[in-house]
């Protein structure tokens, strides 16, 4: 892999190094609206790169993640006279690293780029792995590159002031890496709760690096999703219908919720076809039951969830909705086409496990 990943809280001296390695160039910092209020100020004391930087704000939130935010960035670049040797540092959630990855990949044909994610979504997924891209026409990520960063500084001392509900939301994330790993691996994330007052950032770093090193192994082998990395989208396939419904409902939920409910529906449906274990996903229906609560959906509910699959951009044939299912915990199958009336028969006993039928 040619990210290097850096597991550390003393991030300003970890910037400072990485910089002074690729030889003190020129160093920009692409961050929002949010983390240049909050968390910039903090690093340019710890970072004698970043208090030298130069600094590109972009609005922050998904909406923004567009193609008249990525012309800021370009045009700030060109109005620095930036060069591929420049640095580009983004900091903030995966917004910034997939918005300013892109430019830095894009500019001058390839910048050199470091992620420092400051969300927990951000450092176990969007940061490492070298997807970049920006929403387009109405559709998410429909422009964009593979495009390794140079570096990723993950660390936990931004994640104490996030609401626990974004903390949860990188969770579902971590849970997906713990089902492609092993049970070992699973059940000392099912022993964790990342909810307030319990929630200790300082604890979950041992945790945070061996997930992310799940995720890394996996894109280190197949970087452009060619085969294998297609097992990162445990989960997603009905988390992305339920979080597209339920922004069509407009009461949107967010993206690591519509995760966590997707991978017990998944694990039922891994189950179902694959003979997954039964007492595996009561542990794991019963774990995001309390921690996450129930999506809250009716038979009523299912021919709008099932078209949202079907439109899913992971389908290779337009007919087919296509999962990454899990024979056992470890053991990923993808590729695996599903009927409609599997898909009710999942959704029906996702309901009945969570309490909702
Ligand atoms: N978020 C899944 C991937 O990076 O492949």
């Amino acid at each position: 892999m040619k990210q290097k990943l850096i597991f550390t809280n003393l991030v300003g001296e970890a910037i400072d190094t990485l910089v002074g390695e690729l030889g003190n160039p020129q160093v920009v910092v692409v961050a929002d609206t949010n983390t240049a209020q909050f968390v910039l100020p903090i690093l340019r004391n710890d970072s004698k790169a970043v208090a030298d930087a130069r600094f590109i704000s972009i609005k922050s939130g998904d909406a923004n993640k567009n193609l008249d935010e990525l012309q800021t960035v370009w045009r700030e670049l060109s109005a620095m006279e930036a060069t591929r040797s420049t640095i580009v540092i983004n900091l903030g959630g995966g917004v910034v690293s997939d918005l300013g990855g892109f430019a830095a990949a894009t500019f001058k044909r390839g910048m050199r780029c470091i992620n420092v994610p400051t969300t927990l979504l951000a450092a176990v997924d969007a940061a490492v792995g070298g997807k970049t891209g920006i929403n387009f026409n109405g559709l998410k990520n429909q422009l964009g590159s593979f495009y390794e960063p140079d570096a990723a500084i993950i660390s936990t001392i931004f994640f104490n002031t996030l609401p626990e509900q974004q903390i949860l939301s990188g969770y579902a994330e971590m849970l997906k890496h713990g089902l492609l790993e092993n049970p070992d691996t699973l059940a000392k994330l099912l022993k964790y709760s990342p909810v307030y007052p319990v929630f200790d950032s300082a604890a979950l770093m041992p945790l945070l690096e061996a997930n992310v090193l799940v995720k890394a192994n996996i894109v280190d082998k197949d970087l452009t999703e060619s085969g294998l990395r297609k097992a990162l989208n445990l989960g997603h396939t009905i988390g992305h219908a339920f979080e597209a419904y339920s922004y069509e409902q407009k009461s949107p939920i967010a993206h690591g919720y519509a995760v966590a409910w997707g991978l017990v529906t998944e694990l039922v449906l891994s189950d179902i076809l694959l003979g997954f274990p039964s007492e595996t996903l009561h542990q794991f229906a019963d774990y995001v039951n309390k921690n996450y609560g129930a999506y809250p959906i009716t038979c009523d509910d299912y021919p709008a969830l099932i078209a949202a699959m079907r439109q899913d951009k992971k389908n290779t044939n337009p007919s087919d909705i296509n999962f990454t299912l899990l024979e056992a915990v470890g053991k990923p199958r993808i590729d695996v086409v599903v009927s409609d009336d599997k898909i009710k028969a999942a959704l029906d006993i996702y309901r009945d496990l969570m309490h909702l039928a």
